[in-house]
């Protein structure tokens, strides 16, 4: 079986970091399954779909075109949205429409279908959980609120998105929520992940201490 690193986490708990670099470690294709929803929640918006129309929502996520390139770059309908997909207007609508149950039937079958035959570093919600029960290793990343926001906060203006403290706290708390109390695929922590706490961690360090569990198993 190829082999699966999981990896689940709240938004700026430092996985989408982590996972890029274990991947140059350890020569695993990246798989960001939040880029998939957000993909699909930027599609809601560019066809204009009203938020509560679940039908034509899970119509979209049934037939849309998602490719994750080897250099980090997300495309959609073979158009690059790597950076439009992490603006406000995605970030705000992604977690409801990730709530919904065919969509993320969907996007499951989409991110299986990525990781076909190659050992993959996958991070998300509920990678540990729902797509890859079985993964080779389950890690779980957390850090404080505050931690998380002055993170995401770093990230945006190194990205252009203009966005404030408050608005990026509101984002992350309102998302955290739907997040953690989704009737499918809901972040969750269980027994058999290994959890790290990465508040007070440098991003080198998280990293030194996976390699260091995923050398010695
Ligand atoms: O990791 P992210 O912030 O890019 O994820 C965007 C949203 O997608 C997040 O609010 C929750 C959702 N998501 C999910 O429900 N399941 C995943 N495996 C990954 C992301």
């Amino acid at each position: 079986m190829n082999k699966i690193i999981a990896i689940d986490g709240p938004c700026g708990s430092g996985k989408g970091t982590v996972a890029e670099k274990l991947a140059k470690i350890f020569n695993l294709v990246n798989i960001d399954t939040g880029a998939t929803y957000r993909c699909v929640a930027l599609s809601v918006l560019k066809n204009n779909i009203p938020l509560d129309d679940e039908e034509k929502i899970i119509e979209l996520s049934k037939n849309i075109d998602i490719k994750l390139s080897t250099d980090g770059k997300v495309y959609l309908d073979n158009e690059d949205v790597t950076n439009i997909i992490r603006g406000k207007e995605v970030s705000n609508i992604v977690s409801e429409v990730s709530s919904i149950e065919k969509v993320r039937e969907n996007m499951v079958n989409i991110q299986r279908k990525m990781a076909e035959n190659h050992d993959v570093v996958m991070e998300g919600r509920d990678i540990t959980t729902v797509v890859f029960k079985n993964a080779t290793y389950k890690f779980y990343l957390d850090a404080s609120l505050d931690e998380r926001v002055k993170r995401r906060i770093k990230q945006n203006k190194e990205k252009n998105i203009d966005m404030t403290y408050e608005e990026v706290y509101e984002n992350i708390k309102k998302r955290d929520y739907n997040d953690m109390h989704k009737k499918v695929g809901a972040l969750i922590r269980t027994d058999d992940q290994i959890y790290i706490d990465t508040t007070n961690m440098h991003i080198d360090d998280v990293v030194n201490k996976i390699k260091d569990i995923i050398e010695r198993n």
